[in-house]
């Protein structure tokens, strides 16, 4: 592929621009500056170097976010700042987008991509990929809360009842649960119909990944990582 369109499709900017960062000099590959736009390069494997920075050719790229409290899953943010502010502008570029979103004062994992079929398949609930969630309530959780949210909730706008796949306290008043459906404040919403109030809710894991263990065992809050092909692999069989 010409190292101008190799340059684009990574994010670095518009044709000209990216013909511009290779005139410049500012391209190099194997340490040796690239001084050809129209050059032809293998992209199997290839790494390359844009202003210093090292960067490997994905064709498609999957990232995971610690997403803080205060970032609004959304392009175009009303209130807060953007959860893609936290990624570079060659992943922005590239159009990444999240899979599924978290309410802006909930905090973990999230997901992008610039595969859509990949977003399409975790989100989709035929493929019952579960997220797992802690909740701080507002009050002491019971087993019976426990138990009404195994059993299933009613939910406004939902033909069935809403069932967590697990549900346990951690502790008086922190509930872990795991859901298999991507609904605007499901947990949230399971809770408040099963009688109690989330204050905090944080997601702990996406299929099977888990903040805090490999592959992201050190990913702090408001960092990013890259998912390679074994990572995709954990997190879901089908992706
Ligand atoms: N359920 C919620 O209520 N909020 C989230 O952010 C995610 C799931």
């Amino acid at each position: 592929m010409k190292l101008e369109r190799i340059l684009q499709n990574q994010g670095f900017g518009s044709r000209r621009q990216c013909r511009q960062l290779v005139e410049l000099g500012e391209v190099r590959i194997a340490g040796e500056v690239m001084d050809n736009p129209g050059a032809e390069i293998a992209t199997a494997g290839l790494v390359f170097e844009v202003e210093d920075e090292n960067w490997t050719y994905r064709e498609k790229t999957y990232v995971a976010l610690y997403k803080p409290a205060g970032y609004e899953c959304s392009h175009e943010p009303k209130h807060h700042r953007s959860v893609y502010s936290l990624l570079p502008y060659q992943l922005v570029a590239r159009d990444v987008q999240s899979v599924g979103r978290l309410d802006v004062d909930t905090t973990g994992l999230l997901l992008f991509s610039d595969d859509g079929a990949f977003i399409h398949n975790l989100s989709s609930p035929k493929k019952h990929v579960p997220k797992t969630y802690r909740a701080e309530l507002a009050e002491d959780g019971t087993e019976a809360l426990v138990q009404q949210l195994l059993d299933g909730v009613d939910l406004i706008e939902e033909p069935q009842p809403v069932r967590a796949l697990t549900a346990r306290l951690l502790a008086e008043r922190t509930l872990e649960l795991s859901v298999d459906l991507g609904k605007y404040h499901v947990v949230k919403r399971m809770i408040a119909a099963a009688g109690n109030h989330v204050e905090q809710l944080h997601r702990s894991g996406f299929g099977g990944l888990t903040l805090g263990q490999p592959p992201l065992a050190d990913l702090a809050e408001g960092d990013w990582v890259y998912l390679e092909a074994a990572d995709l692999q954990q997190l879901h069989p089908a992706a």
